[in-house]
């Protein structure tokens, strides 16, 4: 059943005097995701995506603004532009296969707002999110070459594993349990 995410709204410093929201996503955000990702080098694009794409495909558009917002959820970074309308610059997502409490997250952050803490804060609501919705790991699948992920999980408490079946691969895990 779907309902609508319990997650409250939360206002961060950017720079400058600026601020961002990270919010809920919203089932109106279609535009403001594809803005997104044009905002996304070719470079980012592939550590996202782990292939050159060039155009979001539909059933990605279709799963990431369709959430029962317990075991699926996706958190953005909203900035306000100087015409008053809102701009996405970062998404954080995770999703849980049916019957596990392991979801696995992604993450995407604008080229134009790299390396001021906005990936790391969206990383942070979304564990603290998921954890209020009892699921017990949070994991991902990060290229090997993507150091600055790497860094970013690493700095959360994330694990870090080489997948065994794909050496360009490595799988980063976090407990969720209460006690973690
Ligand atoms: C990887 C990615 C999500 C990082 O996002 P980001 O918003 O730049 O990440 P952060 O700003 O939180 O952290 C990055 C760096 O900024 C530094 N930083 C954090 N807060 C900061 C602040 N307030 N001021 C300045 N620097 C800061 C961090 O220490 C980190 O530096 P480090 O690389 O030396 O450790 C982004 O580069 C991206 O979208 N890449 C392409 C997609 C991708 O790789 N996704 C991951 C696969 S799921």
């Amino acid at each position: 059943m779907k309902t609508s995410a319990s997650y409250l709204e939360k206002v961060y410093p950017l720079r400058a005097g600026a601020s961002y929201v990270i919010r809920a996503i919203l089932p109106t955000d279609k535009e403001r995701i594809i803005g997104l990702f044009n905002h996304l080098s070719p470079e980012s694009r592939y550590l996202r995506f782990a292939h050159a794409i060039s155009k979001l495909p539909d059933d990605f558009l279709e799963d990431v603004l369709d959430l029962d917002y317990q075991k699926e959820m996706a958190l953005v970074a909203v900035i306000q532009t100087d015409d008053g309308q809102e701009e996405i610059i970062g998404i954080a997502r995770y999703v849980t296969p049916s019957g596990q409490s392991a979801c696995e997250f992604s993450l995407s952050v604008s080229d134009d707002f790299g390396a001021l803490g906005i990936g790391t804060h969206l990383m942070q609501e979304l564990i603290s999110y998921a954890k209020s919705n009892q699921l017990s790991e949070m994991l991902g699948y990060v290229l090997s070459a993507n150091h600055k992920m790497l860094q970013l999980v690493t700095e959360l408490g994330f694990q870090i594993e080489n997948m065994e079946s794909d050496s360009e691969f490595n799988i980063v895990k976090l407990s969720l349990s209460s006690r973690s």
